[in-house]
This record gives structure tokens, sequence and C-alpha cells, in this order.
């Protein structure tokens, strides 16, 4: 086998050698030729499409291949996961993940959470109180924990929103699940509690992960009205619909910070969820803190 091999490269070699050097030449050369025309066709067009458009086809390469993984911490993973996903923005910082979880993950929950929902209330400012702060937020919801779902569903989707976050399980509050039907909002709020309105906090909440359950035929975005620094100096009402939006789609994930590194509020991480139009809304939501919690 070996001297056969041997003896047809050697074949191959002599006889082949100069189609294959001639054909390989072209090939280059084409290569060469198209590649600088589209080259300089994206030089002469202004603008952004086509510097996106070579971004892309890079990142599309990417993503094919197939990664080894390298030997992990005792506490790490022997293999190579990927989670897709965009950047939304980075004032605030605010990250999508299309198709974080299974249509069915999604309806387990909504059923699970369906048998508990009540009015969902408000973390109350001095002075507030539930009757003065009715239309705030008008969905219903209930907090689940993953202990408390035997399926594994809700565990799973904890650990999964831990690696993407990579801040532990245990920093997160138990989830919250909300419905809002037809004319529900949450006015633009902050997650955070800023210790001037709310007194000193033992803990601060440092990110929000957000999963949709349900597709919405019309409204019930999650807005960011001060995104890029947007509206900041309108006299914004907390009502209206403006700025960043991000429409609902059944499984997709959204994450973002409240904090900033150094542990700052992040202002422009004021967000809302615009009133339901057609449809009904469901989100799971976790807060995630920089203490540990008990949850
Ligand atoms: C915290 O970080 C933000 C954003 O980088 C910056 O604007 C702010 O001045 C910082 N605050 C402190 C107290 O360092």
């Amino acid at each position: 086998m070996k001297v056969r091999s041997k003896g047809s490269w050697g074949l191959f070699r002599t006889k082949l050698r100069l189609p294959i050097v001639l054909l390989s030449c072209s090939v280059f050369f084409l290569a060469g030729f198209f590649g600088s025309t589209l080259l300089s066709q994206f030089q002469d067009i202004d603008g952004d499409v086509p510097k996106s458009r070579i971004l892309e086809s890079v990142v599309e390469e990417k993503e094919d291949k197939v990664f080894e993984a390298i030997p992990n911490g005792d506490s790490g993973d022997s293999f190579v996961s990927s989670i897709p996903f965009q950047v939304l923005s980075w004032k605030p910082r605010a990250v999508y993940f299309p198709g974080f979880a299974s249509a069915e993950q999604c309806e387990h929950i909504i059923k699970k959470a369906k048998a508990n929902l009540r009015p969902s209330s408000l973390a109350l400012r001095k002075g507030e109180t539930a009757e003065n702060t009715k239309g705030i937020r008008t969905s219903s919801g209930t907090f689940i924990s993953a202990s408390e779902d035997p399926s594994g569903t809700l565990g799973l989707i904890e650990e999964k929103i831990a690696k993407a976050t990579m801040i532990p399980r245990s920093h997160g509050e138990a989830f919250n699940v909300l419905r809002y039907e037809i004319g529900q909002r949450y006015l633009s709020h902050h997650d955070a509690f800023n210790p001037t309105e709310y007194g000193p906090q033992k803990s601060q909440r440092v990110a929000s992960f957000l999963l949709y359950l349900s597709d919405v035929e019309e409204g019930g975005e999650t807005m960011f009205p001060f995104e890029n620094g947007l509206n900041m100096n309108i006299g914004y009402d907390y009502e209206e619909c403006i700025g960043l939006k991000v429409k609902p789609h059944r499984g997709d994930g959204l994450l973002f910070y409240s904090l900033y590194p150094n542990g700052t509020i992040d202002q422009m991480s004021l967000h809302g969820s615009c009133p339901v139009i057609v449809g009904q809304k469901w989100v799971a939501t976790k807060w995630i803190r920089d203490q540990e919690t008990n949850d």
C-alpha cells in the first residue's frame, strides 16, 4: 500500500505538476481580481452598509467553526458552548439573546405561573403608598424560584443566564413571571435602588435578564427612553414609549446592566414596558444582585 501510494504520488508530481500549478495560479489570480474589484466597489460607496457586510461574512465564517475545549477547572465546563447575542446598546449596556429558551420551556413557565398570578407590586420610595402609585405597574405576576420547578426548566434557564452574565446563580432573585394584558404597562423606572430615594441598600441590583415567554402582536415593547443619552433633558414623563424599543419574541432574552462597572447607577438604564395594544405579553424577569440572595 505504502509503495503504491508513493508511486502514484510520484506520477502525480511529475505528470500533473504543470497543470496543477497553472490551475492554482489562475484560481489565485481570479480570487485576487474579483476580491480587489469587490473591495474597490465597497470603497466607492459611502456609508456603513458595505463595511457591515464584510464584517457579517467574517462573523459567519467563524460561527461555522467547531472549537475544541481545553482542560477546564473543577468548577468549569469540559465543552465549548455558544450563546448567540447581539449588543443592542452600550448606553445602557444591553444585549439581546435570540432563541435563548425553547417554545416548550416558555409554555411550561407560563403554565406554572398562571396558577399564582397576583397584581404586581412596586418597591415603594419614601412617601409612596400602594394607593398613590396605582397605574405605574399594571401587570399581574408571581415569583417562582428554580427550586419550585421539579421539571428543572427554570434551573436550566438560570444556569444559562449565569453563563451569559458570568454572575453566579446565587446572585439571582427568584424569577418574576409577569403577564401584561391589553393596555397594561410598566412606566419607565430603574431596577437599581438609589439610596437617596429608597434608603441604604444591603444589596443592589446589578443587572436584569428578561426572558420573553410570548410574542406580542402589537405593543408591549421594552423601551429604553434614555438610550445613548437621548431624551434626558426634555422633562420626560416616564409614560411615553420612546427611545430604543425591543419587541418581545417568544424564547428571546434581553439582558441589561443597571450599574456601571464602578457600581454607580447608570441613569440610561431607565426602562419600561410599553402598553400592550394587541395580544398578551408574558415575560420572566430575573434580577441579579451584587450580593448572594437566598432565592
Ligand atoms: C462611574 O462610572 C461612570 C461611567 O464610566 C462615570 O461616568 C462616573 O463618573 C463614575 N463614578 C465614579 C464615582 O467613579
